[in-house]
């Protein structure tokens, strides 16, 4: 008996950044959209205790330990209901490793609920999303899928409507970015200035509502994209080859180095990955659109 669960990764249209906080996190406001390049966890049990494995290009970057978020999703859940996690997780990766795409906490969302319907907890879903918002502010995102705003550190999700698909290209690069090395940069670059507080653009909801790619990408925002470029200045090159390719916008995707272009149609996004992955500024492409759902057991 297994269980095996399907999740999308994210791209943040608006990522609003506040002041570092007392506890080092920063408020946000994050308007995420799930889009579909998925990973699979697949939980079976395993006699012998906790396990996990992974599969995928780039599984060797992947942590096998207690560090993975799958691994402490299934051991969040077992403790909370009082039982021990011997389960085997097997992450099938296809979202970028380190790429600003919420690929781990898309693995602690599907492990979570792929847990829970091996060991026919029972969770309820607010049970679940407050596990997910404990192992860490994009895990509860990744369960829920869709669009959303995140608030909070980015936790606290408003379910958001959309009135229509949005087809983007993505630009993976080589090697990753760490989220707190990009905040702790923003930090840096903003020292001494004032940080306003972070607020949802109006524009950008009204935009996604209405499901209108061209006012979506006049409205596109990243507060950390100066602090990703400046940890890793050749990112500005792949931006500006998808946007002379004929994107309608072009932002790092979360904290990077994965950067996404917006386009106008699931033709023209054919022709700008095309065009990018000859351009020699990126490792590769990936074609593909959102909303999607969240995780979803198959
Ligand atoms: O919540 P999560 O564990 O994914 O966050 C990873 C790191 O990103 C945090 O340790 C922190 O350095 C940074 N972060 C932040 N403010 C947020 C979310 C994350 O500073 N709202």
């Amino acid at each position: 008996m297994s269980v095996t669960v399907r999740v999308p990764a994210k791209v943040n249209v608006q990522l609003a950044v506040g002041a570092a906080r007392p506890d080092g996190f920063h408020d946000l406001a994050n308007v995420f959209l799930a889009v579909g390049l998925y990973d699979e966890v697949t939980a079976t049990p395993s006699p012998g205790g906790l396990r996990v494995t992974c599969s995928g290009p780039d599984a060797g970057q992947v942590p096998l330990d207690r560090t993975n978020l799958a691994a402490r999703a299934a051991e969040a859940l077992a403790a909370r209901y009082g039982r021990t996690p011997d389960v085997h997780l097997h992450i099938a990766k296809d979202i970028p490793v380190a790429g600003g795409m919420a690929g781990g906490s898309a693995d602690g969302a599907a492990a979570l609920l792929a847990c829970d319907a091996l060991w026919k907890t029972g969770a309820s879903r607010p049970d679940l999303l407050e596990i997910c918002a404990e192992l860490g502010s994009d895990v509860p995102f990744s369960m829920v899928g869709g669009a959303a705003l995140g608030t909070g550190r980015g936790e606290t999700l408003t379910e958001l409507e959309v009135g229509g698909t949005f087809h983007w290209v993505f630009a993976l690069a080589d090697g990753g970015l760490s989220t707190p090395a990009v905040f702790r940069e923003f930090d840096r670059l903003t020292e001494g200035t004032e940080v306003p507080e972070p607020v949802a653009s109006p524009q950008l909801l009204k935009a996604l509502a209405e499901g209108d790619a061209h006012a979506l990408a006049a409205t596109l925002v990243n507060d950390l994209q100066p602090a990703a470029l400046s940890l890793r200045p050749s990112l500005a090159g792949t931006l500006a080859a998808g946007t002379a390719a004929g994107a309608l916008g072009a932002l790092v995707s979360g904290s990077g180095p994965t950067t996404a272009f917006l386009c106008a149609s699931a033709a023209a996004a054919e022709k700008i990955a095309e065009t990018l992955s000859a351009s020699g500024t990126c490792r590769s492409v990936r074609v593909t659109a959102g909303p999607v759902p969240g995780a979803t057991v198959l």
